[in-house]
């Protein structure tokens, strides 16, 4: 049992087509600041306190082998048809114990065995920058109002291409409404939908047995469950985060670029806490993996990358590329040059 004493598995979707992406590689496995998306969604996820995670990917897992031996513990459904979040959901009926699949899904347990939890957590396999403290707190707040459904909304300058909340004069949730679905009023709502939900488990799949894909994209919408519930007469807690960028789900290559600025930005944020300055930071890229000691100067324009490590007091002049680097403490290195580690050894 995990920290909030109600079992929970944590539900990747990761079956879509990213179309939007224009590539041949899935877009969960393009990577953010050098680490593939759904590699930070399942560290995020991992460290949230979920008691295990189900991983819900489309028939094409080639390319995701080394993710899957890399995290031989996950359990992993196989989305068939992909027909939208709901049925991607819906796919993962056979990995719970006990839960009937909708008739209309097609879905396999293609690793692992049925899972018991008490509720699940659905989390988007595109949206690599939420962070596990903001999941924590969702959840602890979920769990205390003794939540059957609840939602992690964000209040968004630029609502536009996210589920926008629609609540009732009482101010509870009634449904929530797909851009491509939405009028002109409901377009103005800047309440979205992150994309993370928590359901207890048999009403998740009971709910979903319910949906149907008549909407502008003919898709089972997961977001539809809270309408479906609302007409039960189950309420929905809905918790709003003021940390929008964190939810950015990355679609297209632009808002790839988007969340990659916003996330080394925050890197080179906590780095300069930690006593490091940069000159001309907005200049710097820096992979995650990058630590820097204090009283380090980085130049302007470098680029530092993977299992690099820079010791205190260091002087890294303008324009240098550091890949893999353990620098010692006190170093000074010239400017405009490539470094490997046998330049150290
Ligand atoms: C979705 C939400 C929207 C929310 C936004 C947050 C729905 C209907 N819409 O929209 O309300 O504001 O995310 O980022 O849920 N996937 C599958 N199988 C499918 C389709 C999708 O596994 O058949 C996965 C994708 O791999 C992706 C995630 O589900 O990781 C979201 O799908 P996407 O098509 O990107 O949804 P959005 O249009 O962004
Ligand atoms: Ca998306």
């Amino acid at each position: 049992m995990n920290e909030y004493n109600h079992s929970t598995c944590g539900l990747i979707l990761a079956a879509g087509k990213g179309t939007r992406m224009k590539s041949t590689t899935p877009k969960v496995l393009h990577k953010v600041m050098g680490i593939p998306i759904l590699e930070r969604v399942y560290q995020t996820l991992s460290r949230s306190g979920v008691d295990q995670i189900c991983l819900v990917l489309s028939e094409d897992t080639a390319s995701l082998e080394n993710f899957l031996c890399n995290h031989p513990e996950t359990t992993v459904c196989i989305q068939k048809n992909r027909l939208g979040t709901g049925d991607a959901a819906a796919a993962a009926a056979k990995a719970f114990l006990d839960i009937e699949p909708p008739k209309w899904s097609a879905g396999e347990l293609v690793k692992g065995q049925p899972i018991s939890s008490e509720y699940i957590l659905v989390f988007f396999g595109d949206t690599p920058a939420i962070s596990a403290e903001t999941i924590k707190v969702f959840l602890e707040h979920s769990f205390l109002k003794s939540a059957d459904i609840a939602i992690l909304g964000m209040e968004h300058p630029n609502p536009h291409g996210y589920g926008r909340l629609v609540t009732d004069d009482n101010g509870f949730l009634s449904r929530i409404v797909e851009e491509k679905d939405a009028d002109a009023n409901t377009k103005k709502i800047t309440l979205c939908n992150s994309g993370i939900m928590l359901a207890k488990t048999e009403l998740l799949f009971s709910l979903l047995q319910d949906l149907t894909p008549e909407n502008a994209q003919k898709e089972y919408y997961l977001t539809d469950c809270f309408e479906l519930a609302a007409q039960r007469n189950i309420p929905t807690c809905v918790f709003v985060s003021e940390d929008y960028q964190s939810f950015s789900g990355v679609n297209d290559r632009s808002q790839l670029a988007e969340i990659e600025t916003y996330l080394v930005r925050k890197k080179i944020e906590s780095t300069q806490k930690s006593g490091v300055t940069f000159h001309l930071p907005e200049t710097t890229w820096i992979d995650e993996s990058v630590v820097i000691g204090t009283d380090s100067e980085i130049g302007s324009h470098c680029i530092l990358q993977g299992n690099t490590k820079i010791g205190k007091n260091c002087i890294i002049g303008s324009r240098c590329t550091i890949i893999n680097c353990s620098i010692p403490d006190n170093t000074i290195l010239e400017n405009n040059r490539s470094y490997n580690q046998n330049d150290f050894n």
